[in-house]
């Protein structure tokens, strides 16, 4: 048993127990959502005893000089003092400035910040809104607007989405934190292939990374694979294919589960784009010597998480490999079923 101090009262975690895991056991209400690290909805404030190792994995050096950790990666030493975060000092005041259904499932949303905010399609920020629930969301445009675009997906029983998707009306208020994330187009890939994946709403950084590599004048070639789930979830794809024919160094298709009865659109085939985009590409290292690729992968964690391991098994370096993966957990104390 360790005994820490959250907002002066004592805590106490039980063996292999994190700060978040302890706090949510003994009633305390904090924010979380991925619990590996990578959202920081769970961020709390160090003011006492050493800073336990891991505690501030992949935090920006500003997060990690103003002592926040994550409380998800946080194993309590004896006597350590934590604080909850003023909300003010990590989140800025937003609105919804315009909203647009892309299809019957996705809403396309513009966010904009009540000061600038500098941000790269890929990235992703945390959405907070009146009742404090908080979820993350990849940024789809690039960085010229000072709008933050965002592809929202309805999800079955989701809380956040379906408030995003069937109620918030523009004007309505939130709160942002952000941005974050390396899953996003650097000048120094101008010569490097890129190949980007991304599964439903997975297009939409990808979508994004794609216009930011091109208005930056990229010369390597391009490869897109989008995957849905039928046709009808292909949204943008006739922006995509407007998008191939401007520009002869990018390549576009679309894979779906099922194609439908009727005649199906051009540059559509079914199979997993994954293992579409493998059959055309290697991902080994002596492809990599001949010609320097990245690979994006962006969607549901289950398809980013085999593609990074099946990439880094064919020899694909880690800092050649980007993805960000949408983690749906629940931030409250008692996790709901769905969301
Ligand atoms: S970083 Fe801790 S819950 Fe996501």
């Amino acid at each position: 048993m360790t005994r820490f101090y959250f907002d002066e009262q004592s805590v106490e975690s039980l063996e292999g127990e994190t700060v978040l895991d302890a706090l949510i056991r003994q009633g305390h209400s904090l924010n979380y959502s991925c619990r590996k690290g990578a959202c920081k909805t769970c961020l709390v404030q160090h003011t006492g005893g050493d800073i336990p190792s891991g505690a501030q994995r992949g935090l920006t050096s500003e997060l990690k000089s103003d002592a926040y950790i994550c409380a998800c990666q946080c194993k309590p030493t004896q006597d350590l003092k934590l604080k909850s975060i003023l909300v003010q000092n990590l989140f800025i005041t937003a609105h919804i400035h315009e909203k647009q259904y892309l299809s019957d499932s996705v809403v396309k949303i513009l966010v904009e910040p009540s000061e600038e905010v500098s941000h790269s399609a890929g990235q992703y920020i945390n959405l907070r809104r009146f009742d404090g629930l908080t979820r993350s969301y990849s940024i789809t445009n690039d960085p010229d607007s000072k709008l933050i675009e965002l592809h929202i997906r309805r999800k079955y029983n989701g809380q956040f989405s379906d408030w995003l998707f069937n109620h918030a009306s523009v004007g309505e208020s939130l709160l942002i934190q952000g941005p974050w994330g390396d899953c996003c187009y650097r000048s120094e890939y101008k010569n490097d292939t890129l190949i980007l994946i991304g599964t439903g709403t997975g297009l939409g950084p990808v979508y994004g990374i794609i216009r930011d590599a091109l208005s930056q004048g990229h010369k390597g070639e391009i490869y897109l694979y989008h995957g849905a789930k039928n046709e009808a979830d292909l949204y943008h794809h006739s922006k995509l294919l407007k998008l191939m024919l401007e520009h002869r160094n990018m390549t576009y298709l679309a894979c779906v589960e099922q194609m439908g009865s009727g005649k199906s659109s051009t540059r559509v085939q079914t199979g997993d784009p994954f293992e579409v985009a493998m059959s055309f590409h290697q991902f080994d290292s002596q492809t990599l010597s001949d010609s320097p690729q990245r690979v994006f992968l962006c969607g549901e964690p289950n398809f980013v998480n085999k593609g990074q391991e099946l990439v880094f098994l064919n020899g694909t370096p880690l800092d050649r490999i980007h993805a960000l993966s949408y983690e749906y957990k629940d931030l409250r104390k008692v996790p709901r079923d769905g969301n």
